[in-house]
C-alpha cells in the first residue's frame, strides 16, 4: 500500500491526536497529547520536525522531534529528540513507525543536526540507528533507573560533533517535566 510522509499542518492536528488515543489508548495518550500541543507551541522547543503518515488518504502515523541542547565543556550546542511517535494499530507491522524515523532523521540531517535522542523502546529504536547514549556521555535532564538506563539512546548523524560534544541534554520547556522521562 502507498505511503506518503509529510510534514503536519495546524489542521491536522485533531487527527494527529486522534492517532495518539487510538496507539496508545485513550488514558495514557493525554499526556502524550499535552506534550504535542505544548511542544508545538513551544519556541524553546524549535526546531521542531512534525511529520504524518498518511495511507489511502488517511493519516495513520505521527512523529514528533524537538529541539533540545548539549551543553558540555566545550559548550553549547543544539540537537534533537524524538518523541512521541504512534502508528494506529490498524497500520501496525507495515513499517509505517521506520518510515516516520527515517524520514524525520534525513531531514534533521539536512538541516545539521549533529545528534538525535529518544527515551524508549530499545528492541525497537535501535533497528533505526540508535544506540545506547550514556557510554556516548549524553546525560539526560532526567534520571533514569539503572535497569531501564538503555531505554535512553542516540542517534549519531554527525560524528566529529557527536565526539566533540558531550554532557547534559537540557529539553524544550514544554518537555522539561519528570513525568515525561519514566519509560
Ligand atoms: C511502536 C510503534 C510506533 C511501531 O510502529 P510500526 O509502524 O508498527 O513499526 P514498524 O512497522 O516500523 O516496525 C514493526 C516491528 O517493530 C516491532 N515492535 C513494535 N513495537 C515494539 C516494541 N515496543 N519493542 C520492540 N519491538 C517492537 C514489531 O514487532 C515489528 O517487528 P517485526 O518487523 O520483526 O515484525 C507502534 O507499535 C505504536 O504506535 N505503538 C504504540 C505507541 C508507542 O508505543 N510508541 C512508541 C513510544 S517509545
Amino acid at each position: 500500500m502507498s505511503l506518503e510522509i509529510r510534514k503536519s499542518i495546524d489542521s491536522d492536528r485533531s487527527l494527529i491526536n486522534h492517532i495518539h488515543e487510538q496507539a496508545f489508548g485513550l488514558e495514557n495518550s493525554r499526556e502524550i497529547i499535552t506534550l504535542i500541543n505544548d511542544l508545538l507551541q513551544d519556541q524553546t522547543a524549535e526546531p521542531c520536525c512534525s511529520l504524518v503518515a498518511i495511507q489511502q488518504s488517511k493519516i495513520v502515523g505521527h512523529i514528533l522531534f524537538s529541539n533540545v541542547k548539549i551543553i558540555s565543556d566545550q559548550g553549547v550546542i543544539s540537537a534533537s529528540i524524538l518523541a512521541p511517535l504512534a502508528v494506529i494499530p490498524a497500520a501496525q507491522n507495515q513499517g509505517i513507525g521506520g518510515q516516520l524515523i527515517h524520514d524525520g532523521i534525513n531531514q534533521l540531517k539536512a538541516m545539521g543536526v549533529p545528534v538525535v535522542f529518544v527515551l524508549g523502546y530499545p528492541e525497537y529504536y535501535t533497528r533505526y540507528g540508535f544506540e545506547p547514549a550514556f557510554p556516548r556521555g549524553y546525560i539526560p535532564p532526567y534520571p533514569i533507573v539503572k535497569a531501564q538506563s538503555d531505554a535512553w539512546m542516540v542517534n549519531i548523524l554527525d560524528a566529529d560533533l557527536a565526539r566533540k560534544y558531550q554532557g547534559k541534554i537540557h529539553c524544550a520547556d514544554a518537555f522539561n517535566h519528570p513525568e515525561y522521562w519514566r519509560e
